[in-house]
């Protein structure tokens, strides 16, 4: 059978992730995270104190990485799962400037799509969720969904996620900076692809929204 690309993109605290997650073990497909990708990239980044900005020093710190995932989705940095060092405040912090510069972009995306083609070969294929899986890196994918919820919405998931529901407002801010970041950036910034599936999530469960995504999977956008 043909091999089925899934692509999803949306802002920060979507849900991407989770309902990525999901819906690639229901579909028996990959999980392509590939904002871990860029944590990956921005962490090693602060670790050998090069500076987030300085895009020739982010190229070069890039083009030192081997990035692969397993089968459950873990992220390989060098061979070593990267584990909760990619998500920490600090690197969360400083993703976005690293993650701004077209040329490691350009590295970034071009693994990811030899990591979708091997995917594609060990199974039917893959889930990728990220900011540009369904504009730049796989504009033909089977379907593409653009997820979206409010601002405030996606604040107080996180704040609960976090156990920290008294800094919704911290959150908020920090989201809101990411949005604006990501969506003005001149390298692939976050907007929604023509033929893009809209999903509206505020108010809705992870598990609705996987319901959601496996019809679209099943019926077509
Ligand atoms: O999805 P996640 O929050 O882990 O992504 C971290 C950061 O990586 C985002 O804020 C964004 O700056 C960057 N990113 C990106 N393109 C992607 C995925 C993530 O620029 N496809």
């Amino acid at each position: 059978p043909a091999m089925t690309l899934i692509a999803i993109d949306g802002p920060s605290g979507v849900g991407k992730s989770t309902a990525a997650r999901l819906l690639a073990r229901r579909l028996d497909l990959f999980f392509l995270d590939t904002g871990a990708m860029y944590r990956a990239v921005a962490r090693a980044v602060l670790e050998r104190g090069a500076d987030p900005h300085d895009e020739a020093a982010c190229l070069e710190v890039t083009r030192g990485l081997h990035l692969a995932f397993e089968p459950d989705g873990t992220l390989l940095v060098d061979g070593e799962p990267a584990g909760p060092a990619i998500r920490t405040e600090r690197v969360t912090r400083h993703v976005s400037p690293v993650s701004a510069h077209g040329s490691v972009r350009e590295l970034v995306v071009a693994r990811q799509r030899e990591i979708a083609a091997e995917m594609a070969r060990a199974t039917g294929g893959a889930v990728a969720e990220g900011r540009d899986t369904t504009t730049v890196v796989f504009p033909n994918a089977d379907l593409k969904v653009f997820l979206t919820a409010s601002a405030m919405e996606r604040a107080r998931r996180r704040a609960a996620e976090l156990g920290i529901p008294d800094e919704v407002g911290r959150i908020l801010d920090d989201i809101c900076r990411r949005d604006e970041h990501d969506s003005t950036r001149a390298h692939s910034p976050l907007r929604q692809a023509d033929d893009a599936v809209r999903v509206e999530t505020d108010g809705l469960t992870a598990e609705q929204v996987v319901e959601r995504l496996a019809f679209l999977a099943r019926s077509g956008p």
